[in-house]
C-alpha cells in the first residue's frame, strides 16, 4: 500500500491522504487483524500530549471482545507495521496507544502538500452545484448587522466550497418586491426636490453620519408612510400607484427600476468594501419570481396540497403545529389576491431546483427564519420539487450581532447601524494598533501604506469577528477586542503571515531560495516544534472537508489561529536563517508552506493577507 495514496484530477492538481487519515487506515489494518470480528471500527486518532497522536480504540474495543485494555492494546500493537508511517508506539496508562511518526513519513507531507497551489486539497465537493442564497438585503433600506452575518458567512462557504470543487451559484434575494414600493414611488414623484439618488446625495441622518442612496430612500419612505397615515387622498394616490406597479404601469416601473438600481449601487459598495464576492449578475431578487407565483399557486392547489382557508390560499403543515395545536399554514396567497415573502419562497425553491439544477441550496438566513424554511421545504417537498434523496435544501442559520450592551445593535436613536459606520469605527481602531504597533518597532510606515493596512486589517477583524464563533451564536460587536494583536482575532492571523513574508524576504534578500525539493533530513531528526508546525500544516484538507459537511467556517478559522500559535512555537524554538544546509532549507521549506496555507485559508474566509503591518 502506498503511504502517500495520489489522485490526479483535472487541473493536474494532487491529492494527498493526511497522516490523521493514514493513521486511521494503518491501525484499522492492525484491529482487523488482532480482532476480525471488529474490523472497520474506529481507532480513535487523537492528539497527544506524550507523542505525535495516540490511538484510544483499546479502551473501547475492551469490552466487546471480553479483554482488559492493555491486552487488546498490546495485541493491537503487535500487529501494527512499524517503520513507513508509525515509527514507534508505546502503551501508556490503561491502554492509550502513544503513535510517534517517522520524520520520513512526516516529511513526505510536506513535500507533496507544497508541490501544487491546491496544497494537496483533494476536489471533494466536486459535480456538486450548490446554490447559496446570502446577503439577501432589502431595497430601498439600510443593510444591517444580520446582512452582514449572512454576506460574511455565506461568502465564505462559496469561496471555501468553489475551492472543494463545487459548481457554487451565488444568489441575492433581494427584497425588491412589494406594495410598499407603490407609496414610495408615489411620494418620489410628487417630490422630485428631495434627493435620493447617489450622484445628489451629501445630507446626514439623524445620527449625524453620512447618509447613503438607501438611507435617503429608507427617509422618504417614512415620510411616505406619515403622509399616508394622515392624507386621504395621499393615501388614495398611493393605492393607485400600488395597483399601477402591479399591472406593470411603464412610468411607475421606471421608478422602480431606478430605486433598484441605486439600492445596488449602495450594496455594491458594501460588498467591494468587504471583498463579498457578489455582482450584480448574481441578483435574483423578489421580482425575479414575480412570473412563476400564479403557476406555483395554481399547481399547489391542483395537486391538494395548497387549500383555501378564510378567503386565503394556504399549506397547513403536515409536522408543525402552533401554539394552539392547529398545523401552523404558509401563505401561498392572500385574501386580496396578493402574493408575498412565503409565495416567492416557494417559487424560489422551485426554480433553484428545476431551473438551476442545485444539488445542494443553502440558505444563509438569521435562525428566526427557521420555522419559515421549515415550512418552505416541507411544502417543496409534498410538491414533488424537492427530492431528499437527490437534493439537499438547508436552511444555515446564525446569531444575532449585540450591542455593547449585550441587546441587539441599534443607534442611539434606536435605528438600524448603517454597515458603512461600524466598518469606518473598526478600520478606525485598527489604524491607531498598526501605528503604535509601528511606532513602537521603530519602523517608517508612511500614511498611504498605513491607510491600507488599517482598512485591510480593521475589515479582516470584523470578518474574523464573525467567522471565528459558531454561527448560530449571538456575538458582541466590540471593536477594541476584534481589533487586539494578540489574542484569536484577523489582526493576530494577518500579523501572523506578516512574519513569515519578512522571514522569507530576508531570506531572499541573502540570496536565498526555498528549494523546490527538500530531503528528509535523516541526519537530524526533526524537532518537536517542527513536527508540532507539520501536523497542523497536515490538517488543512481535512479541516476543509468538514465545513463542507457542516458549514460551520468557524472550523476553518480556529485552525488558522492553531496553525499561527504552532509557527510561533516554531519561530521561537528553531532559527531559520540563523541555521545551515539542509536544516536550513527544510525550515524555509516549512515556512513557505505555512505561509501559503495561511494566506489560503485567509482568502477562503475572504480575509486579506497582508505583506507587512
Ligand atoms: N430579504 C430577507 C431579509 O432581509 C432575506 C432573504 C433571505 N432569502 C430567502 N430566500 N428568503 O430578511
Amino acid at each position: 500500500m502506498a503511504p502517500v495514496s495520489e489522485t490526479s484530477t483535472e487541473s493536474g492538481a494532487t491529492a494527498v491522504a493526511s497522516l490523521q487519515t493514514q493513521l486511521t487506515d494503518a491501525l484499522g489494518d492492525a484491529i482487523a487483524a488482532a480482532y476480525p470480528a471488529q474490523s472497520g471500527a474506529d481507532p480513535l486518532i487523537r492528539p497527544s500530549d506524550h507523542a505525535d497522536r495516540q490511538a484510544n480504540a483499546a479502551l473501547a474495543l475492551a469490552k466487546k471482545v471480553g479483554a482488559s485494555p492493555r491486552e487488546v492494546a498490546t495485541n493491537v500493537t503487535e500487529r501494527i507495521a512499524v517503520g513507513d508511517v508509525v515509527g514507534q508506539v508505546e502503551i501508556s496508562g490503561p491502554g492509550f496507544l502513544n503513535l510517534t511518526l517517522t520524520d520520513a513519513a512526516l516529511w513526505r507531507q510536506v513535500e507533496a502538500r507544497r508541490a501544487g497551489a491546491r496544497l494537496g486539497v483533494p476536489p471533494v465537493a466536486a459535480g456538486v452545484r450548490t446554490v447559496i442564497d446570502y446577503s439577501g438585503p432589502n431595497i430601498a433600506k439600510e443593510m444591517h448587522v444580520g446582512h452582514l452575518r449572512s454576506s460574511v458567512i455565506g461568502d465564505a462557504l462559496a469561496r471555501i466550497l468553489t475551492f472543494l470543487g463545487s459548481d457554487v451559484v451565488r444568489q441575492n434575494h433581494l427584497g425588491d418586491w412589494g406594495t410598499q414600493f407603490g407609496m414610495l414611488i408615489q411620494y418620489i414623484d410628487e417630490h422630485p426636490e428631495k434627493p435620493w439618488r447617489h450622484t445628489e446625495i451629501t445630507a446626514t441622518d439623524a445620527d449625524g453620519e453620512n447618509a447613503s442612496t438607501v438611507s435617503a430612500l429608507d427617509g422618504l419612505y417614512k415620510a411616505a408612510r406619515a403622509v399616508f397615515d394622515t392624507d386621504p387622498e395621499f393615501a388614495d394616490r398611493a393605492r393607485a400607484r400600488v395597483v399601477a406597479l402591479q399591472a406593470g404601469d411603464e412610468a411607475t416601473l421606471a421608478t422602480w427600476r431606478d430605486i433598484v438600481k441605486e439600492s445596488q449601487y449602495a450594496f455594491d459598495e458594501v460588498y467591494a468594501r468587504l471583498g463579498v464576492q457578489l455582482t450584480e449578475a448574481d441578483s435574483a431578487g423578489e421580482s425575479f419570481y414575480n412570473d412563476m407565483l400564479d403557476g406555483v399557486a395554481a399547481e399547489l392547489e391542483e395537486a391538494g396540497i395548497a387549500v383555501v382557508s378564510d378567503g386565503a390560499l394556504v399549506v397547513l403543515s403536515e409536522e408543525v403545529t402552533g401554539p394552539d395545536d392547529e398545523p401552523v399554514a404558509l401563505m401561498v396567497r392572500k385574501r386580496d389576491g396578493g402574493y408575498g415573502y412565503d409565495t416567492t419562497d416557494l417559487a424560489t425553491i422551485r426554480y433553484r431546483i428545476r431551473g438551476l439544477g442545485a444539488d445542494r441550496i443553502l440558505y444563509l438566513v438569521d435562525s428566526r427564519q427557521a420555522l419559515h424554511f421549515r415550512l418552505v421545504f416541507e411544502a417543496a417537498r409534498r410538491a414533488g420539487w424537492l427530492d431528499p434523496e437527490r437534493v439537499q435544501a438547508l436552511h444555515v442559520p446564525f446569531g444575532s450581532v449585540l450591542g455593547p450592551d449585550g441587546k441587539p445593535f441599534k443607534t442611539r436613536s434606536g435605528g438600524t447601524v448603517r454597515l458603512m459606520n461600524l466598518l469606518d469605527d473598526a478600520v478606525a481602531a485598527a489604524l491607531t494598533v498598526v501605528r503604535e504597533g509601528a511606532e513602537a518597532k521603530g519602523t517608517e510606515v508612511d500614511d498611504d501604506a498605513l491607510t491600507l493596512i488599517a482598512e485591510q486589517a480593521g475589515i479582516g477583524a470584523v470578518k474574523y469577528a464573525d467567522l471565528s464563533g459558531s454561527r448560530v451564536k449571538d456575538y458582541v460587536f466590540d471593536v477594541a477586542r476584534m481589533t487586539a494583536f494578540n489574542g484569536n482575532t484577523g489582526v493576530y492571523l494577518q500579523y501572523a503571515h506578516t512574519r513569515m513574508v519578512s522571514i522569507l524576504r530576508r531570506a531572499a534578500e541573502r540570496g536565498l531560495t526555498v528549494p523546490e525539493h527538500v530531503p528528509a533530513a535523516v541526519e537530524t531528526p526533526l524537532e518537536a516544534a517542527e513536527r508540532g508546525l507539520i501536523l497542523t500544516l497536515d490538517a488543512f484538507a481535512d479541516v476543509l472537508a468538514e465545513v463542507a459537511v457542516d458549514l460551520e467556517p468557524h472550523r476553518l478559522a480556529g485552525y488558522l489561529y492553531e496553525l499561527s500559535r504552532a509557527f510561533t512555537d516554531f519561530y521561537e524554538a528553531c532559527p531559520v536563517l540563523a541555521s545551515e544546509g539542509t536544516v536550513r532549507d527544510r525550515r524555509l521549506a516549512i515556512v513557505d508552506l505555512t505561509r501559503r496555507t495561511l494566506a489560503t485559508g485567509l482568502d477562503l474566509l475572504g480575509i486579506a493577507a497582508p505583506e507587512r503591518m
